[in-house]
Parts: structure tokens; C-alpha cells; sequence
């Protein structure tokens, strides 16, 4: 089976002489000329049957100049989309009459909460993304519509939210309530699909840092999203990005939202636990 799935990834490789293995490179992720980011950082204990010597951020499998983009919020194409949030945080909607601020105040009481999401929720016994806690409180504090859940809307907020804790470390409880939902995660991460019978794990685990179809593999890593895209000229959600790995893979995928991607997501989240919040981040 292993070698099956090997010769999958293989086949799905671009030879270009010389770089079929280029691997990550060194450069150091500082924003603005002050914001020090961690984007290489020691293997989660979970993880320490992996042969993965240290986790990174998908930013170091980028070139130079997409690196850059991400190193001043001026170059940053995904700053705009945070703008956007914060005009959406202070829109009242709904019957409440209420704003995201009529609660929250100013966005930077939301300091830490990227950081910790996906997480447990006592009250709903399930394990919540940031996506579904937003609408959440748009549906029961504001009695307004709940945005779609990889809408540009949805994203904007995710970006104004995930940059109060730029910088700060991933550190996703996987232990308690949540475990159940982390080992679902952990199998799907580890499930091959499709026509290709390739898992995340063939591609993220196994074979980062190797050219595939003329992109650079990375480990996969969700510390830097909603990600700007070169490539649709927008910010990307986690669970769009799921859609699209899986789809590549010739398998039917489940819907954004689904509580198998909740799951992935908590799983793929604790697999970058001590990388640096990023998001909005910028990637090809
Ligand atoms: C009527 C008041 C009210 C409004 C309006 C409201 N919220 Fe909340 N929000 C709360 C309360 C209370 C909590 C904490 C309890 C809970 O988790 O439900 C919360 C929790 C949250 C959290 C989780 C914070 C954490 O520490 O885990 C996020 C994120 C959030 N709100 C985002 C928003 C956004 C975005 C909006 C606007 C679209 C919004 N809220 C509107 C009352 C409100
Ligand atoms: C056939 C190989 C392949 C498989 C299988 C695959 N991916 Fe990907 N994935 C890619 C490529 C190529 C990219 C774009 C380059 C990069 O960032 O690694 C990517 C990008 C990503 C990114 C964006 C990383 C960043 O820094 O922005 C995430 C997250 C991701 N994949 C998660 C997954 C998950 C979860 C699965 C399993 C459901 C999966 N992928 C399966 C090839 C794959």
C-alpha cells in the first residue's frame, strides 16, 4: 500500500532537474521590520512517531517575492480584506439592533482567540471552528443571517480576528472533551481517497519539500490562514483549501463546515501547535 501511494506522489512530480527536492529555505518571517515570527518550531509531542524533525510554515516554501508580500502590511495584499472586517464589525445587523462591537467593543479584545480555535465548547458539547462561533453570535446576539462559511465575508472577519493574535503561537487543546473529535481528525488526515488513493499524510507528512506540478510542497500547515492567494486574487479559508486538496486527490470531499472537516481542521491545527499566528498570510 505504502508503495502504492509513494508511486501516486511520484507520478503527480514535476521533474525539473535539480529541484525535484528543493527544501525549505532559512529566511527569517519579520513583519513590518518588528513582528518576529516562529515558523519553524520543535515537533508537537502528538507527532513524535512521525519522522518530521520540526514543523513549518507553509511561508518558507514560497518564493522571494511571495515571501516578501507577507513581510509589510503595505505589500500585503490581504490587509485590504481586513479593512473590510472591521467595517463589517461595526455594522449593526439584525433584529437586535447590535453590531459586533455593541458586545466586543474594539476588535482587539479578540487578543488570543485565533490561537486557540478550534476549541470546545461546554454549552454546544462540540468542538467549535472560529467560523462557527462567529455565526454563532450573529445568529443568537445579533439575529442576523450567518455568513456563509468560506464567503469573502466570513473570511474578512477571520482575517481581523486572526491578526489581534499575529505572532502569537498555535496552541489548539487536543486533550479532555476534544480528544474524540482530534482522533476523527487524525484518521481522516491519514485516510487515502480518491482515484490517486493519496492521504493528506502521503503529500504534507511524507513528501514536503518536493515539487509537485510546479508548486513547492508544503507540510500543510493552517497557522496562516485566511490566506491571501495569488493564484484567485483573494483571502482562502481553511475549509476552502481542504475542498481543493481533497479534490486534487479525484475524491469526493465533504462540505466546508462538515464536522469531518471541524475535525481535520482540529487536527491539522494541533499539528502546527508553537508556529506563529500568521494569518492573513500570503501564498501563490
Ligand atoms: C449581544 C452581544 C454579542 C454580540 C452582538 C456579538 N457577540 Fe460575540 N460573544 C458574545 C458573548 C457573550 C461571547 C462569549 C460566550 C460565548 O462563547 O458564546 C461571545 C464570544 C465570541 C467569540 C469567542 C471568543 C472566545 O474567547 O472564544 C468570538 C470570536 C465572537 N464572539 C465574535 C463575534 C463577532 C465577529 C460578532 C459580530 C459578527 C459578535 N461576536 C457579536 C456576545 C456577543
Ligand atoms: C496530491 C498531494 C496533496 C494532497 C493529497 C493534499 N494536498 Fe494539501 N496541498 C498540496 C499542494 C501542492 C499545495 C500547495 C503548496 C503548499 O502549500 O504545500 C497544498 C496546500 C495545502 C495547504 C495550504 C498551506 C499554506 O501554507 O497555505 C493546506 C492547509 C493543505 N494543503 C492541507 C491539506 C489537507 C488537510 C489534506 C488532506 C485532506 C491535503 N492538503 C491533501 C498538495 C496536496
Amino acid at each position: 500500500m505504502r508503495f502504492k501511494a509513494m508511486t501516486a506522489v511520484a507520478a503527480l512530480m514535476l521533474a525539473v532537474p535539480g529541484v525535484v527536492s528543493a527544501g525549505p529555505d532559512d529566511d527569517k518571517l519579520v513583519i513590518n521590520g518588528e513582528i518576529e515570527m516562529t515558523t519553524k518550531a520543535p515537533v508537537p509531542e502528538h507527532m513524535e512517531d512521525t519522522n518530521m524533525d520540526q514543523i513549518m510554515s507553509g511561508w518558507h516554501f514560497r518564493s522571494d517575492e511571495t515571501q516578501a508580500l507577507e513581510m509589510d502590511d503595505f505589500d500585503n495584499p490581504g490587509m485590504i480584506f481586513v479593512d473590510a472586517g472591521m467595517e463589517q464589525w461595526n455594522t449593526v445587523e439584525g433584529s437586535e439592533g447590535n453590531s459586533c462591537a455593541s458586545c466586543h467593543e474594539d476588535p482587539s479584545s479578540m487578543k488570543g482567540v485565533r490561537a486557540v480555535y478550534p476549541k470546545w465548547d461546554a454549552d454546544a458539547e462540540e468542538v467549535q471552528t472560529l467560523a462557527m462561533q462567529i455565526n454563532d453570535c450573529r445568529e443568537n446576539n445579533m439575529g442576523a443571517e450567518p455568513y456563509g462559511y468560506t464567503s469573502g465575508q466570513m473570511a474578512n472577519m477571520e482575517a481581523l480576528i486572526s491578526l489581534q493574535s499575529r505572532g502569537m503561537p498555535v496552541d489548539v487543546a487536543i486533550d479532555g472533551p476534544a480528544r474524540e473529535t482530534w482522533e476523527q481528525g487524525k484518521e481522516l488526515y491519514y485516510t487515502r481517497t480518491g482515484q490517486l488513493e493519496l492521504s493528506c499524510a502521503n503529500c504534507h507528512e511524507d513528501s514536503y519539500g518536493m515539487m509537485i506540478r510546479a508548486d513547492h510542497l508544503s507540510q500543510g500547515q493552517i497557522n496562516g490562514f485566511p490566506t491571501y492567494r495569488l493564484k484567485n486574487a483573494r483571502l482562502n479559508t481553511v475549509h476552502g483549501r481542504f475542498k481543493g486538496c481533497v479534490r486534487d486527490t479525484r475524491a469526493e470531499t465533504y462540505a466546508p463546515g462538515s464536522p469531518e472537516f471541524v475535525a481535520l481542521e482540529l487536527y491539522v491545527a494541533s499539528r502546527g501547535n508553537g508556529l506563529s499566528v500568521e494569518g492573513p498570510s500570503v501564498r501563490n
